[in-house]
Parts: C-alpha cells; sequence; structure tokens
C-alpha cells in the first residue's frame, strides 16, 4: 500500500496469518521471545487493550512515546497504537524497524486533515505559523512549523511572542481549549475533531456526578468546551493518570478513551474510576475504534512478519522531523522517568 503520506510495507503472501497461529500457543511467552530474539521494543499507547499495555515494554501518552522512540537502541520498535504514532517512531528513528499490530488503525483527527487543503490553508495565512497536533500524517507534519501534543501544547503556545499569529490544526476543540488557555483569541483553528472525545455528553456527566458527588471529572483537551466545563481536571492522558494519583479523592469519572482505566487501577487500585458516559447514559462510546484494532495475536504476527512495516521517503521523513524536533526543543522536559509498566 503506497500513499502521498509514506508506505506501509504490508505482509506479503508467505507471512504467517491468523489463520496460522496455533489456538495453544502462549502468546505473551512467544511475543517476549521474539523481542529478545529480535532486540524489539514494544510501545503501547494508554488506549490499548490492558493486555496490551501489560506486555508493553513502555505505556505512555504521545509525547513520551515519541521520546522512547527518539532515545530507543532496540533494532526493532512494535508500535501498538495508531499508525501516525509509529510513523512519528519512523522519523525520529530511521534507521530501526518499525512495525504496527494493524496498518488500519487511523484517527478521525488525521483523516479530517489531508495535505492540499492543508498546505493552501497555510497559504492563505502567510503570516502565521502552523502549530499542529500530532494527530495527523507525515505529509502534513511535513507542511507545519512545530508539532504539538496535548501535553506540551499549552507551555509551547505560552512560549511564542505574543505578537506571532498561530494557525492550530486538526482538532478544534483542543485548539478552543489552547485558545482560552492561552488568551490567544485570534488563534485560527482546522475543524477537525476525535470521534471518541466528540461523544460524551455533559448532561449525562453531570447526572452521574449528582449520583456520585464526591467524584471529580477529569477529562481530556480534544473534548468539546461543554465537557471541558463540567471537568475539575483537563490534561493529556499522563496528565490525567498524574492527577489522579496525586488528588485526596477516591472517585473519578473519567472523560477519555475508557482503556486508560486499566493503568489508573494499577497506579490506584483502591480508587473507583466511572468512564463517562455518551449522550445515551451508555460508555460504549468512549472506545476509540482504530486503537481497537491491534490485539496480541496481531501483534505477535507483526513481530514474525516484520510487517506491516513503516517505511517513508528521506524527503518526507526530514521535511517531518524538522518540527517534531522543535516540538522535543521547545516541550516542558520530563520528570523523573514515570509510567513504565
Ligand atoms: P495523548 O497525547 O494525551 O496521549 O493523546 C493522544 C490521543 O490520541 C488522544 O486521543
Ligand atoms: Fe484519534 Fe481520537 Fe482515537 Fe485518539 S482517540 S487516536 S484522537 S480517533
Amino acid at each position: 500500500m503506497t500513499d502521498p503520506n509514506g508506505t506501509v510495507i504490508l505482509p506479503d503472501a508467505s507471512a504467517k496469518t491468523l489463520q496460522d497461529i496455533d489456538p495453544t500457543l502462549d502468546l505473551e511467552s512467544e511475543i517476549k521471545r521474539l523481542c529478545a530474539e529480535k532486540n524489539a521494543i514494544i510501545l503501547a499507547h494508554y488506549y490499548q487493550e490492558g493486555e496490551i499495555q501489560d506486555l508493553a515494554d513502555y505505556v505512555g501518552d504521545s509525547l513520551d512515546l515519541s521520546r522512547k522512540a527518539a532515545a530507543t537502541d532496540a533494532d526493532m520498535i512494535l508500535f501498538s497504537g495508531v499508525t501516525f504514532m509509529a510513523e512519528v517512531a519512523k522519523i525520529l528513528s530511521p534507521d530501526k524497524i518499525v512495525v504496527v499490530p494493524d496498518a488500519e488503525a487511523g484517527c478521525s483527527l488525521e483523516d479530517s486533515c489531508q495535505a492540499e487543503p492543508f498546505k493552501a490553508w497555510r497559504e492563505a495565512h502567510p503570516d502565521h505559523i502552523s502549530l499542529t497536533y500530532i494527530n495527523c500524517s507525515a505529509a502534513v507534519k511535513a507542511l507545519s512549523d512545530v508539532i504539538v501534543t496535548s501535553s506540551s501544547a499549552e507551555y509551547i503556545i505560552n512560549n511564542l511572542p505574543k505578537d506571532q499569529p498561530i494557525l492550530f490544526a486538526p482538532d478544534r476543540h483542543l485548539g478552543a481549549y489552547l485558545k482560552r488557555k492561552t488568551g490567544r483569541d485570534d488563534m485560527v483553528l482546522w475543524p477537525g475533531t476525535c470521534v471518541v472525545h466528540e461523544q460524551f455528553s455533559a448532561r449525562e456527566i453531570t447526572r452521574l456526578k449528582s449520583r456520585n458527588p464526591k467524584a471529580l471529572v477529569a477529562a481530556h483537551p480534544e473534548c468539546p468546551e461543554t465537557i471541558v466545563e463540567v471537568s475539575d481536571y483537563v490534561g493529556s492522558t499522563s496528565g490525567i493518570l498524574n492527577f489522579i494519583k496525586e488528588s485526596s479523592a477516591d472517585t473519578f469519572i473519567v472523560a477519555t478513551e475508557q482503556h486508560i482505566i486499566h493503568q489508573m487501577q494499577k497506579d490506584a487500585p483502591n480508587k473507583t474510576f466511572l468512564a463517562a458516559p455518551g449522550s445515551d447514559g451508555s460508555c460504549n462510546c468512549a472506545s476509540c475504534p482504530y486503537m481497537a484494532l491491534n490485539t496480541l495475536e496481531k501483534i505477535y504476527l507483526a513481530l514474525v512478519n516484520e510487517a506491516p512495516r513503516l517505511e517513508l521517503s528521506e524527503d518526507l521523513r526530514t521535511a517531518a522531523l524538522k518540527p517534531l524536533e522543535n516540538m522535543l526543543d521547545l516541550a516542558p522536559k520530563p520528570k523523573a522517568a514515570q509510567n513504565a509498566a
């Protein structure tokens, strides 16, 4: 499969498939054995199934995982998250083999922001610099000035000259949140949204809170303003985890992808976590359909087949590298290593 954003080399006809996996195989031990044999490291996002988080060498938010991908001395990175995250690993570590469990694990924000219209948008605002959320393709990164993540965006904006006009893409809810937090009222926003965070209901969260009056609401800034308004804490996935660890409260309503609750339960086993509901009162909406494509079976196959494998042309990689390096330079420096699995 080839596209202008880069190339995903799919498994060839001789590769093992799901049907070839012996159902009695102990997948966890086989994955660990393959990682040792191939000097591979597994990086996983907090939105992965608990069993994947438990198996990973490192679990983190987008910024943590980028840093880990840049620093590892492994020969192979198995990235269990979504494809743009693995693409970042390949941009930062071009000599490593970077494989993903499922090449179809995209992101609605990335889909909303194609390179051609993004380029035209930039050209229509020649005085603006472009701060682009990491949830985008390599081609869009290559057209951007600085990449940001939800844990670094506010800090980076606050360190830009006050009179510097800014374009922010592709998440309009994160962009609107950053406008409110930084006072950059004239920041121009791309209209993308996350399919997961858009579905929470402020009304249902308020109803849940009225039944659990001591519960604190923690939300990701990809949520719409109505959700942010009813929240006690707003931050990135790692920010939310730190808030919960440090808070003296014992019940939390979690307005982000529900698989992060696995990490919360590990960090704070005596606390109670309630997944924030959508408008029908259920919490099924809080599952990322792209992240959910990854399974232990597909991780095993990706290690065996060394595919699906990310490749990028050197021109695209170096163009996308510059704004990513700007992010790593400008982002707040990490506290002591945390969140290790
Ligand atoms: P974090 O940077 O907070 O991990 O967010 C990534 C993401 O895709 C949220 O939907
Ligand atoms: Fe993209 Fe939303 Fe899934 Fe994050 S949760 S990967 S922003 S679709």
